[in-house]
């Protein structure tokens, strides 16, 4: 494909503008084991990171292309010591920088070296919003009070501050005290995002994926909430995010394949999606190829682009330029085949997948100490009974 539009199959593609989002995923190394996590499950395989110096030139590349916004994640993003550089690299180029932490490994010494560096925005996850069942979730009995601890840290040196709760059937029953956790710590944004499945949280769906009710009382919450809160004057904005097993129309995924978003592996692969991995595509690596033909020349960034690789009922859809089709992930993962409209809708021929799923969501009486966590044991152990 040519950004000229010059012949006739790329006439009919929307024309391809730069990657606005780059998602540096610096590392798989996590001092957590969240049952969620959406690491591709054999992390354990990759141990390869991209150096200081790769990371910077990625970061020069993306900016020269037109990006403009940074999240530096993992994996912990912590646990790379030249972290402040590589900040301090990427706001000197312009960019938006958005730190997404468990904040395990933080401290106070950090976040004066990150405000030096220039970051703008943090992002910690929480799994609850109690000391037991976070344990019960990260694996660790120390996260909840640093957590807590980081929390009150990253407000007194001024970031504006997102709190990140991804929600399932374990800890979505106290989204009320999680939301008053929230509003204590004084988050600017809260995001409660329903569990997607990707990933660890794909071979745990079972035991995760809440129930229609669990859904929909949260849902009452959060509106309760967002009413008393806009009563009270208070800032503090709260998102939630409805799993897509309970949506009847799919997600237009990443905004379109290849149009906005850009991730970058630890290793240096470079995907649409940070799941695309698992597909059987083969992406681009930046040790081999620069951003520019990734994004605009690679087979992989145009493999899902536009509409012509579209089977029915997609192709011939009119919500195709909405939802793009949904989520080739997702598809792949419930299909087999990443072509397939995403099952999630409800004119997919594989739609009975959602539907066996929320049953078995009905049914299960999995228990937390059920699922398989995340972590490298059992990374080692999937890869080797997949081999
Ligand atoms: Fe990969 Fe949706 S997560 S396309």
């Amino acid at each position: 494909m040519n950004r000229s539009g010059s012949s006739s199959v790329t006439e009919r593609k929307p024309a391809v503008n730069p990657p606005l989002w780059l998602l540096a995923e610096l590392t798989y190394r996590c001092p957590l084991q969240c049952p969620y996590c959406s690491n591709p499950l054999d992390f354990a395989q990759q141990d390869k990171e991209l150096t200081t110096e790769q990371w910077i030139e990625v970061f020069r590349q993306a900016r020269a292309m037109g990006s403009v916004q940074i999240g530096f994640s993992g994996g912990e993003p912590l646990v790379r010591k030249d972290l402040p550089e590589l900040i301090a690299a990427a706001r000197n180029l312009g960019f938006y920088t958005n730190l997404i932490t468990s904040g395990i490994g933080l401290t106070e010494k950090k976040l004066d070296s990150f405000a030096e560096a220039g970051l703008d925005h943090i992002q910690i996850s929480f799994q609850a919003s109690d000391e037991t069942l976070n344990a019960a979730l990260a694996g660790s009995e120390k996260a909840f009070r640093q957590k807590l601890e980081m929390a009150r840290a990253v407000k007194a040196h001024g970031y504006p501050m997102v709190l990140n709760f991804v929600l399932h059937r374990h800890n979505i029953d106290q989204i009320d005290r999680i939301i008053e956790l929230c509003i204590e710590l004084e988050a600017d944004d809260v995001e409660l995002a329903t569990c997607q499945f990707y990933g660890w949280a794909q071979l745990n769906r079972e035991g995760l994926l809440p129930t229609r009710e669990q859904i929909e009382r949260a849902e009452q919450v959060v509106k309760q909430y967002r009413q008393r809160m806009a009563e009270s004057g208070s800032l503090t904005n709260l998102l939630f995010v409805t799993p897509d097993y309970y949506e009847e129309r799919p997600k237009g995924c990443m905004g379109g394949w290849g149009a906005i978003f850009l991730s970058v592996t630890p290793e240096g692969t470079a995907l649409p999606c940070h799941s695309a991995r698992q597909l059987p595509v083969e992406f681009p690596s930046v040790l081999e190829h620069d951003l520019q033909h990734i994004w605009y020349e690679s087979f992989g960034f145009n493999r899902y682009r536009g509409f012509d690789w579209m089977p029915e009922p997609c192709r011939s859809c009119d919500e195709k330029e909405k939802d793009f089709g949904g989520c080739r992930c997702q598809a792949f993962m419930l299909t087999g085949n990443a072509d397939n409209a995403d099952p999630v809708c409800a004119k997919s021929p594989h739609h009975g997948k959602i539907l066996a799923a929320r049953e078995e969501a009905n049914c299960t009486q999995m228990q937390i100490s059920q699922l398989q966590f995340r972590n490298r044991v059992n990374s080692q152990l999937i890869f080797k009974a997949n081999a």
